[in-house]
């Protein structure tokens, strides 16, 4: 019988393939015709450009007035974050590849739930006819990868080209350097995919698998960059009371400023989903393996995921601390479930990180051991979700913090550990580099992320002078559409 998947080894199987591996640089490939110009461009692979009109402030002033979207004025936003440079933007309003890139943007994004992930890489949707060259000759897994791929073809550029444009609808972030940087490799990355053309033979497939790997390296270190660029702006909120400078929650205006944290809710979404597209993609080249198709595992253990979860977490918290709180695991011990185990381990780790740390502040590591955390599993056959309850006694969060915890960049660790962070240089990657216990403000709000990506929720319910319960609600059926910002 195939393994629960849960434990070190699968999971790393799954980080593998969500981290995705160095890959080779993209391959040459054929321009589209109205994307040839000549404007030179520092980035390396793509196509220079030219702007349409040599008056780039005309074509800028038009697309501003495109922009009126927000629903506070540019004169307003600039003053808080900093101005846009239009003109040193790559691929800025007015040339091709920008208008080629509105087109796109403009088309409907196509969602896919954890069963369509499941049913396309058993082979279940593939069609009779798909009028593929030689395609008699093609095994289920060749003309199931070629099918994939296509649909990536389509559908990638329409995913990028919507965050491009979201990008711009916000100046304020925009006129951070870090988030032009994202902007950027969203930008490279669409001309990329859009220069390839549709895969439909073996070979061209295998080529487009290469494309896809450098792709998605690229964007490994897409959140803490964009992480930085919200620092950046935050900073140019200000204190919100200067005799609190240095205080640990200074910026409350920053924190309490919905359409920043609604806009980044829905960013970061979105790349959880392109991620998993690729991510799917690329494991499904690997040999199908037990219960695998792809990043789901069809039998993933909520408890071995939590254990394996506990010892990462106990690893991080003894770094910093010297020990850690026990952890008890209670429940369905034996259940097991279709799920993605690489998104269910982020959680986990991010929960358990949380209670430990309360633990150990509220108690004492001499007390802590009268207060272990409690992981409980619940489901019954008939259940719409897996639910997950991760319950620590370390004090509770204040009920003024409640919303905030949401918040990205909220946090009340030593506000050192944020600026270490975001001062780290050039990242890797995302998950590169060894975390703290706690200090970017970023894990709930992510953790929920996940949590809905495949139609669950993460919710906190706290007790002030007593502890924290986190429910992490997971769909059992799999059939939820991804939420598309
Ligand atoms: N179980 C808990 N008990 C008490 N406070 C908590 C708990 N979980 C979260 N918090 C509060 O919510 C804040 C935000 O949590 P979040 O996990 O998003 O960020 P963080 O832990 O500070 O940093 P990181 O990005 O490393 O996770 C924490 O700084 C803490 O004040
Ligand atoms: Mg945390």
């Amino acid at each position: 019988m195939a393994l629960a998947c849960g434990g070190r080894a699968t999971l790393s199987r799954a980080a593998a393939s969500l981290l995705g591996t160095r890959a080779a640089s993209a391959t040459a490939c054929s321009v589209a015709p109205r994307l040839r110009s000549g404007r030179s461009t520092s980035s390396p692979g793509v196509t220079p450009l030219t702007r349409k009109g040599s008056d780039a402030g005309t074509a800028n002033a038009a697309w501003v007035s495109n922009v009126a979207t927000c629903n506070v004025s540019r004169r307003q936003l600039s003053s808080r974050g900093g101005d846009v440079d239009y003109s040193s933007l790559m691929a800025g309003p007015g040339t091709a590849l920008h208008d080629d890139i509105m087109e796109s943007a403009a088309r409907k994004q196509t969602g896919v739930s954890l069963k369509t992930l499941i049913d396309t890489g058993r082979g279940d949707l593939l069609s009779g006819e798909m009028g593929l060259t030689g395609q008699d000759s093609l095994s289920t897994k060749q003309k199931m990868l070629i099918q994939v791929a296509s649909f990536l073809h389509r559908e990638l550029p329409i995913r990028l080209a919507h965050r491009v444009r979201d990008l711009e609808s916000v100046p304020d972030m925009l006129a951070q350097k870090s988030v032009q940087q994202v902007r950027e490799w969203y930008v490279i990355s669409y001309e990329e995919i859009r220069k390839f053309p549709r895969p439909v033979t073996v070979d061209e497939e295998v080529r487009f698998a290469e494309l896809l790997k450098g792709i998605y390296q690229r964007h490994a270190p897409v959140l803490l960059t964009m992480a930085r660029g919200v620092w950046e702006l935050r900073e140019s909120f200000g204190p919100k009371d200067a005799s609190r400078r240095g205080a640990k929650n200074r910026f409350g205006d920053f924190y309490d400023f919905e359409r920043t944290h609604t806009f980044l809710d829905g960013f970061y979404m979105s790349r959880i989903g392109i991620r998993i597209l690729i991510g799917h993609y690329l494991a499904l080249q690997e040999a199908g393996a037990d219960s695998w198709i792809g990043m789901v595992c069809q039998e993933t253990s909520p408890a071995a995921i939590a254990e394996a979860a506990i010892e990462d977490a106990k690893f991080v918290c003894t770094r910093q601390y010297g020990d850690a709180p026990d952890v008890t695991l209670h429940g369905r011990l034996d259940l097991t479930f279709s799920y993605v185990p690489s998104h269910l381990h982020y959680i986990m780790l991010e929960l358990i990180k949380n209670s430990m740390r309360a633990t150990v502040d509220f108690h004492g590591l001499d007390e802590m051991d009268n207060n272990p955390i409690r992981v409980v599993i619940a489901d019954g056959e008939g259940n719409e979700d897996v639910v997950i309850k991760v319950a620590d006694e370390g004090g509770g969060i204040r009920r003024s913090y409640m919303t905030r915890i949401w918040s990205y960049l909220f946090t009340t660790a030593d506000p050192a550990v944020q600026e270490g962070f975001i001062n780290l240089g050039e990242v890797e990657s995302d998950h590169a580099k060894e975390s703290p216990l706690a200090g970017l403000g970023y894990g709930l709000p992510i953790s929920r992320s996940y949590a809905r990506y495949f139609g669950g929720d993460l919710s906190i319910v706290s007790m002030e002078g007593y502890g924290t319960d986190a429910f992490v609600h997971l769909s059992r059926l799999g059939h939820h559409s991804e939420p598309l910002p």
